[in-house]
């Protein structure tokens, strides 16, 4: 017998405060047309005073049941990607549970920073497949707006708050579902891109902290690789895909991995302009977007792919 995890519903929020590439001109030396040019970035959603991970989890989740019809009571897994968690422990993936009303099953946080979708994707994929568990809320969700140094150009600019959440269920014989994910990790790169605290280190979270140039050159390799790679294992012709999800860091590095898979932009999903860098959130709130507006239907192949802190990247490919 077959089984596949397939996406049954797609859910996702952002916060209402909005705050435009002009906002930062007051206070940091930059500008609307810098941030463009470079990032693709035009405005990113900030997380309100008292609004946490587990608040906009919680929503997104909410949608994805609803879209997907069902209750809270039919999931018995959650899968939470997060690197901004409520509280250094429990996992926020139990405050998530507790809030939802579900006191069955089992809920954990995964730490892949920007891939922890692709990376949780997986996880609850594998978990299914076991049959460790029927119906899993697979929830990325960031407040990484609390993880920034306003005063710091490089980074203030990039990041945005955000959560987006589908429901993964197991059935038999279906085309449909995950088809296949590649998790790469280097922790060689750890230093380029991290917070420079932590409970076991500073005692605090820390702020982020990041070589974009080192981290740019290491996305566009290994994303392309990855993309490449998880095609050729499922002996999947690049020409199948009918969308891109990317994680959204930089326009410029979903362009390369485009170019590399001969994709045209009008097959690519972009929030990054709206949305800045949402770190784990980015992928599920790119797919319900597309989802909600018609562009992904059901049957559509789509290939969600990551790149960021540890480093870690990866893919998932996917029959809607
Ligand atoms: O999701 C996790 C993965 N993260 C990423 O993938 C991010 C990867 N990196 C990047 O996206 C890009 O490297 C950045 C957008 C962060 C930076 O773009 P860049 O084209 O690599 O610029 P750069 O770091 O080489 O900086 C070029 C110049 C520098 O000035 P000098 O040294 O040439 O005088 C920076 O100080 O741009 C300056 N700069 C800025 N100028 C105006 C850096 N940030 C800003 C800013 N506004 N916000």
């Amino acid at each position: 017998m077959t089984f596949r995890s397939v996406i049954i519903g797609t859910g996702s929020y952002l916060p209402e405060k909005r705050m435009t590439n002009h906002d930062f001109s007051q206070d940091l030396e930059t500008s609307h047309e810098w941030i463009v040019e470079r990032t693709g970035i035009c405005a990113r959603h900030i997380a309100a005073i008292g609004e946490y991970t587990s608040d906009m989890g919680v929503i997104a989740s909410k949608r994805a049941l609803e879209a997907a019809g069902l209750l809270p009571q039919d999931i018995d897994m959650i899968v939470l990607a997060t690197s901004t968690p409520d509280h250094t422990f429990p996992a926020t993936a139990t405050r998530i549970q507790a809030k939802l009303g579900i006191s069955d099953g089992f809920a954990f946080d995964q730490a892949a920073v920007c891939s922890g979708f692709v990376f949780a994707l997986a996880t609850a994929d594998a978990y299914l497949k076991q049959g460790m568990a029927k119906t899993a809320l697979v929830i990325g969700s960031e407040t990484m707006s609390r993880l920034l140094d306003w005063k710091d150009r490089s980074t203030a600019v990039l990041f945005g708050d955000g959560a987006g959440a589908v429901v993964l269920q197991v059935q038999e014989q279906t085309d449909r579902g995950i088809i296949g994910s590649l998790l790469r990790t280097d922790g060689k790169g750890y230093n380029d891109l991290h917070t420079d605290g932590g409970p076991s280190t500073t005692q605090t979270t820390g702020i982020i902290k990041m070589h974009g140039r080192e981290v740019f050159r290491n996305a566009v390799n290994c994303l392309g690789e990855a993309v490449e790679e998880i095609l050729k294992i499922h002996n999947i012709s690049q020409n199948d895909i009918d969308w891109l999800v990317p994680h959204q860091a930089n326009k410029r590095i979903i362009d390369a991995t485009a170019k590399k898979l001969g994709l045209p932009d009008a097959k690519v999903i972009h929030t990054g302009d709206d949305q800045a860098n949402t770190s784990a959130a980015s992928i599920p709130l790119a797919l319900d977007k597309a989802v909600r507006d018609g562009r992904i239907k059901k049957n559509d192949l789509i290939l969600c792919e990551a790149f960021g802190g540890g480093f870690a990247w990866g893919s998932n490919l996917i029959r809607m």
